[in-house]
């Protein structure tokens, strides 16, 4: 089954998404970070919201993920969980905020949840195992990512696929069923090469949600600016499903030409 998930979900929960890989229905995840995206994006059906640490380079200007602070993503989830009732609203934890133990992971989880996030999503394999643990023990649903993790993008040199190797390859598997174990709901897959993506899918039982990982995954993610054409990234990865920014530009030019040519505001714009 590949067609439209069924719409009468009221609420889109974490075993939904297992029962969607069970019956080989794909759902989609877009990001999100204010109230009007979110409520477009739940009118159109997507079942999962990501306020991903991508807040930081998409609407904050940062260079990098890498910059982009907790307290950022806080804001950005409570203004999300605010404006949806149908979709998983998954929040990031952002860089620092885990990888120094199971303490710090546990604080910032609960503040994610508490902000109104349905789950939190962290970058890594074996080396936040523990981490995923606590959370799961403490009754945080966690989604896990792995391939391409931004919050790691000097260490890896850079934006580049990963796991084309053989070793490489079986490190990721090896990392995707120790996540599964550890109890992550769902994986996060970014480029990643779609043979390998598909090997990954095949061995779990929870649902992964490839970006730039080809067309196996159960789900799949992107950030929205980038699918609606607004951001000016061109990854190969990326399908701009609108031009908005171009559609944007056209608007403010006119607004701005009428405004200088007198013929905004009318007279049946006016009190
Ligand atoms: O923050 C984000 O947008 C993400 C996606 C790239 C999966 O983590």
């Amino acid at each position: 089954m590949t067609g439209a998930p069924s719409r009468d979900i009221p609420r889109i929960r974490t075993r939904h998404l297992l029962d969607f890989k069970k019956q080989g229905q794909r759902f989609s995840m877009l990001t999100s970070y204010d109230q009007f995206s979110a409520q477009i994006f739940e009118r159109a059906g997507i079942e999962m919201l990501l306020v991903g640490d991508s807040c930081g380079t998409t609407v904050l200007g940062h260079s990098s993920t890498v910059h982009t602070r907790h307290e950022d993503i806080l804001l950005f989830t409570s203004a999300v969980t605010r404006a949806v009732k149908r979709p998983l609203v998954v929040a990031d934890l952002a860089f620092g905020t885990y990888q120094t133990g199971t303490r710090d992971a546990m604080k910032h989880a609960v503040e994610l949840m508490q902000a109104g996030a349905h789950a939190v999503k962290l970058e890594g394999g074996h080396q936040v195992i523990d981490q995923v643990k606590a959370l799961v023990e403490a009754g945080i649903p966690v989604v896990g990512h792995l391939g391409f993790t931004p919050q790691s993008e000097h260490a890896l040199g850079g934006f580049t696929v990963q796991g084309r190797d053989g070793a490489e390859a079986d490190k990721m598997a090896d990392d995707a069923l120790a996540l599964q174990e550890a109890g992550v709901f769902a994986l996060v897959l970014e480029m990643v090469p779609a043979d390998l993506a598909a090997r990954i899918t095949e061995v779990l039982h929870i649902p992964t949600i490839g970006i730039g990982a080809g067309p196996k995954c159960d789900g799949q993610v992107l950030v929205w600016q980038d699918m609606a054409g607004l951001s000016d990234f061109n990854g190969r990865f990326v399908r701009r499903f609108a031009q908005l920014g171009a559609e944007l530009e056209r608007a403010a030019s006119e607004y701005h030409r009428e405004v200088a040519e007198g013929t905004f505001p009318s007279e049946k714009e006016s009190f």
